[in-house]
């Protein structure tokens, strides 16, 4: 449906991240990276959205603005390019503040409250108050963040699709309302490379401190991949490892090149190479592949950081603050 609306030049992209703390390979592997081919073939919008970390950080906001700054560097240093890409935090756009009021208007509590996630976060996340008016429409402002710029595709994880299910009912329900298509309804785009797993083999997260940070530098990266849990019934070198189970060759498998993985993968199976080789070799492989990001994270330095928001915040209002006018004259507020 929303296909004829742009040519393929034109489609817009909006994603977000919450700046709750420092980006880590899950995210490049999982979004950022992604995100960086995208700026090739769609007219982006990425957004660090604030907004929705406070909502869960209110009680104790102290690392927020550090993490902020932290991420805009991060992304400069992945790839992302403030001359492709608009690249902005959301609270300097405050319209879209403007729109999720909106929104909240027309969003049944019925379909927040039994959005998964919301449920998920409450059972999951203990000692914080969550139970809160903010968190309940956390939903509601993701909508607005991707309605606000019309954008018909949002490059997430697989754990925002019924985030982005909420969206596209809400501006189904906006367009009906008042009997415009305002809204494209936007449509996932997922990245095919599957989750990466936590040093630990849990999910990679930053409350279990089982992380590769995107800025960690070598020493910090090698001992990482030295704790790294691998075959639990491999002892000695000479066992046959099972790579499918090892949190290590799932490490190769997402930055290795495919000769290397499958070397890997044989030397275990036969019992050729041991894992603190193996190991040696992916810390390498790792070191290597964060050494130009690294080179360009220093690069970035704060004032450019404040220059590339200050024109990106330039460049987000001016399409939002167009689709807030044609909203008001929609819903009859004066302007
Ligand atoms: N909820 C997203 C996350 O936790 C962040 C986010 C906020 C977002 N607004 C968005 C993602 C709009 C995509 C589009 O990762
Ligand atoms: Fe894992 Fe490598 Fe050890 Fe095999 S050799 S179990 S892939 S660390």
């Amino acid at each position: 449906m929303n296909e004829g609306r742009r040519t393929k030049d034109e489609r817009r992209i909006l994603s977000g991240m919450r700046p709750t703390g420092k980006l880590h390979l899950g995210h490049l592997v999982g979004a950022l990276n992604n995100w960086v081919k995208l700026q090739d073939t769609h007219q982006c919008f990425y957004m660090v959205a604030d907004w929705h970390a406070l909502m869960s950080e209110y009680e104790d906001p102290k690392e927020l603005r550090e993490n902020i700054h932290e991420m805009v560097r991060d992304f400069i240093a992945v790839g992302l390019d403030p001359e492709k890409s608009v690249i902005f935090i959301q609270s300097h756009v405050p319209e879209h503040l403007e729109l999720a009021m909106v929104f909240g208007d027309i969003t049944p509590l019925a379909w927040l409250e039994r959005c998964p996630t919301y449920k998920e976060q409450l059972r999951e996340i203990k000692g914080r108050e969550l139970a809160t008016f903010g968190f309940l429409g956390y939903p509601v402002l993701q909508a607005a963040d991707i309605a606000i710029y019309k954008a018909d595709a949002v490059p997430v994880g697989v754990d925002q699709l019924p985030h982005l299910e909420l969206t596209r009912e809400i501006v189904r329900r906006f367009n009906a309302l008042y009997k415009k298509n305002l809204f494209p309804e936007p449509e996932p785009i997922l990245t095919k490379t599957s989750k990466l797993l936590g040093i630990d083999n849990r999910k990679m997260s930053k409350s279990y401190g089982n992380y590769i940070a995107i800025s960690d530098p070598p020493n910090t990266i090698a001992k990482k991949v030295y704790k790294m849990v691998t075959d639990p019934k491999r002892i000695h070198v000479t066992d046959k490892g099972h790579p499918n189970v090892c949190t290590v060759h799932s490490y190769f498998a997402a930055f290795a090149e495919s000769k290397v993985i499958e070397e890997v993968r044989v030397g275990c199976e036969k019992g050729i190479i041991g894992c603190t080789e193996c190991k040696k070799r992916l810390a390498k492989i790792l070191t290597e592949y964060l050494e130009p990001i690294s080179m360009r994270r220093k690069a970035v330095s704060d004032s450019m950081v404040e220059q590339i928001l200050a024109r990106g915040a330039r460049k987000a209002r001016d399409v939002a603050s167009e689709t807030v006018l044609e909203v008001k004259q929609l819903i009859n507020l004066t302007v």
